[in-house]
């Protein structure tokens, strides 16, 4: 299409974030382009440079239109920064919201039409700027994303967007999107009005400028979504739904509701000022602190830091079972070339159909188009014993959990591989160090434990052994990155971080039911806690055969710490494998699942029958909280930010909690130790707190003490 205003005529004064062209015409095109940066984000200072281009804009009597688009390849803007909002002072706060607010509602009140280009992540600050416009017009592209995902850091749109959105695109639709915290592609934002028109990312700046002439829209809000007895409706459905899904949680999710729900009976001013207020009260809480923060940590994740090394070309993988498939898969589908390696054409074959089943349902999830999937299908090369690895950079071992067989392997490949190829384990419990030493290229090993199911699981514990080399250990980091997983590095230390942290909470969950507790209150008892699926349920996924492998080999090391609960052996002995045998604690059959009362014939005794679902959770909590320390007392990981981070992304340990460290700090130290000594006193031995947890309650200590000093929760109290 040719571009009848031809753009850069004048070459206007620029600022340093924003850069300002005028057409011929005489529309404003300003251009958000962050210095140094891939992305563009709003903090004080961009806030006020458009807010110095709308005082020129303002009084410019010739301005016929204004654009607003972005320089980046994939990001329009992608929200506001949250490293000043996390250190900010609550007054601080106060003034940026008040600021943004008042800069998009001088945008909004300019006489001439104005419209967002958007191509790229148009979230938050980013969506809520393009909701000030007039017109919105996205790129077809994939990188096109826009939404308002506040409510997922226990925040709320508060730069107008609770108040814009739902008198843009009626409140039904306002709340589903706002409070699932949802970002859609252009194609979804057109079909719901969030955005007007679509087109190719090279045609969107004409497109846009073509849009101002089709002048101001005379909107007027959808009355028959946005009136009382539809906002009456709505509290009354989702209220309850929200409070049965969260166990009342996630308090931004109620704030949020309230602000929107009144906002289409509120004029914008009195909704603005609900927005500013609400979003005060919840950055001041803990759950938009510990939610803040650990996207901050899964950003700093994602990065790729160090020396820049070549990134991985050529992949293999051993063994094409539940994890060797899945992982084959995600290499695949991320452009990897993958040598899929087994013992026999059978087991190839059934690794083939997991990788064709994994492929087909995100092609039906839109995650692939059908050439993808086949392209990704093709990139599997599919081997019947030996194969040449000695042009592949990396190679995953997924065979089955013995060390024998192992060591074996990775003799062979220590042999078969060039002198730099990775040599890595998915292992979920057994010592890289051990296997390492079984071959002649010990500095090249390295665990890479990836968790099941592998494509929604985005945490991979980088396991360094002793003799692992430096630089195995950053390429290995390097990796996991490069195909979009976020790595925590951890010590070669049995069960490594997230097992080792999981497998006595599960185990006290057995426990628990040996002692009479019924399934359905233990579960539901860590469900109330936040997290994402009960303690048995777990078990059942994970697979209880499995469970008891891992939980045998932390008992070995362990011993009495960690005992294997016994009626793990007892459902393995009864063929009740957990859900893919259709019965664990649970039956599954289709969609159904229902608690399995054979389990009940299991010789309980009574001691925990009649404890409340609060001593459950509690109990179950304290042994995740212990071991946990313990971990960062030990050094499985370098800093406790690290350990909750995986606590978190590996098991769903509830989110909003911040990881069991931080909410040790929550509850205080010396709570925790009275607590366990309360239980030891009742011979429950197994509850003995570990030292560092005494050393603390006794100092007062805390593991975030310097972020508490420093950071805002202090001075939110002060
Ligand atoms: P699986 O039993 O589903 O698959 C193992 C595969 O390895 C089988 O296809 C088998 O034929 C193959 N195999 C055996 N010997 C082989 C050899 N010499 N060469 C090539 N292939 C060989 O096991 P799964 O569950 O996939 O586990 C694999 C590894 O991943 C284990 O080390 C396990 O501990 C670990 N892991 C398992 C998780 C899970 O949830 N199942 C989670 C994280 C790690």
């Amino acid at each position: 299409m040719n571009n009848p205003h031809d753009i850069r005529v004048t070459k206007a004064d620029s600022f340093a974030h924003i850069q300002r062209d005028i057409t011929k015409d005489g529309i404003c095109v300003l251009t958000f382009d962050r210095p140094d940066s891939c992305a563009n984000i709003f903090d004080r200072v961009t806030l006020e440079e458009l807010d110095r281009y709308l005082n020129l804009l303002e009084q410019d009597a010739g301005l016929k239109g204004l654009v607003l688009t972005s320089a980046k390849k994939s990001i329009f803007i992608a929200g506001a920064d949250l490293h000043s909002l996390a250190d900010a002072m609550p007054e601080e706060i106060d003034d940026l919201i008040g600021f943004g607010q008042k800069v998009f509602s001088r945008l909004a009140a300019l006489p001439v039409p104005t419209v967002a280009a958007i191509h790229g992540a148009a979230m938050g600050g980013g969506c809520e700027l393009a909701l000030a416009c007039d017109w919105r017009v996205a790129s077809t592209e994939k990188e096109t994303r826009i939404g308002l995902p506040e409510t997922q850091l226990g925040l709320l749109p508060a730069w107008g967007g609770s108040t814009r959105l739902p008198r843009l695109v009626g409140l039904p639709k306002a709340l589903e999107l706002i409070l699932a915290g949802k970002v859609l592609s252009g194609q979804s934002a057109l079909r719901c009005g969030l955005v007007d028109a679509l087109a190719p990312k090279e045609h969107l700046l004409s497109i846009a400028l073509h849009q101002i002439e089709r002048g101001k829209p005379h909107r007027c809000a959808p009355w028959h979504l946005n009136n009382w007895l539809v906002a009456d409706l709505l509290d009354l459905k989702l209220c309850g739904d929200l409070k049965r899904r969260t166990h009342g949680h996630y308090p931004a999710l109620f704030k949020a509701l309230e602000v929107v729900l009144e906002s289409v009976s509120s004029t914008e001013a009195e909704s603005f000022a609900a927005e500013r207020e609400a979003f005060l009260e919840l950055i001041k809480g803990e759950t938009s602190h510990n939610l803040v923060r650990l996207f901050l940590q899964t950003e700093r994740a994602k990065k790729v830091v160090g020396p820049d090394l070549t990134p991985v070309q050529r992949t293999a993988v051993i063994g094409a079972g539940l994890m060797g498939a899945g992982i084959a898969q995600w290499l695949a589908a991320r452009g990897l070339p993958v040598v899929l390696r087994d013992i026999g054409p059978e087991q190839i074959g059934r690794g083939l159909a997991t990788i064709a089943k994994l492929f087909d349902e995100g092609r039906k999830r839109r995650v692939f188009s059908a050439a993808q999937m086949r392209a990704g299908m093709d990139r599997i090369q599919p081997v019947v014993g030996e194969a040449s690895l000695a042009n592949v950079d990396l190679v995953l071992e997924a065979a089955v959990e013995r060390m024998e067989l192992k060591k074996q392997i990775f003799q062979n490949l220590a042999e078969e591989s060039g002198p730099r190829t990775i040599l890595a384990t998915n292992t979920s419990a057994l010592s890289i160090s051990e296997l390492a030493a079984a071959t002649r290229a010990p500095e090249r090993v390295v665990g890479l434990h990836f968790f099941n199911p592998v494509h929604r699981m985005q945490l991979v514990e980088v396991v360094v052994g002793r003799q692992t080399s430096p630089e195995i250990v950053q390429r290995a980091m390097r990796f996991v990155r490069q195909i979009g997983k976020l790595p925590v590095r951890v010590a070669d230390r049995p069960g490594f971080l997230v097992n080792r942290v999981l497998m006595p909470y599960l185990g006290e969950a057995g426990r628990l039911f040996e002692e009479g507790a019924r399934v359905d209150d233990i579960d539901a008892a860590m469900i109330e806690f936040g997290m994402p699926m009960g303690p048995l349920r777990l078990v059942d996924e994970v697979g209880v055969d499995v469970a008891q492998h891992v939980a045998r080999t932390l008992a070995d090391a362990f011993g009495d710490r960690i005992p294997v609960p016994k009626v793990l052996a007892w459902m393995v002995g009864k063929g009740a494998f957990g859900r893919k045998t259709g019965a664990g604690f649970y039956t599954y059959k289709g969609k159904h699942i229902a608690t399995n009362i054979t389990v009940h014939d299991f010789p309980t005794t009574l001691e925990a029958r009649w404890l409340s679902r609060q001593e459950l959770q509690w109990r179950m909590v304290l042994t995740m909280l212990n071991e946990a320390v313990r971990c960062v007392d030990e050094r499985v990981v370098e800093t406790p930010e690290e350990a909750d981070f995986a606590m978190v992304m590996g098991t769903g340990f509830a989110p909003f909690r911040g990881g069991p460290l931080r909410y040790v700090d929550h509850v205080g130290a010396e709570f925790v130790v009275a607590e366990m000594d309360r239980l030891v006193a009742l011979g429950l031995k197994r509850f003995t707190p570990c030292e560092l947890l005494r050393r603390m309650a006794a100092s007062g200590e805390k593991f975030y003490q310097k972020e508490e000093i420093n950071g805002n929760l202090e001075k939110r109290s002060a």
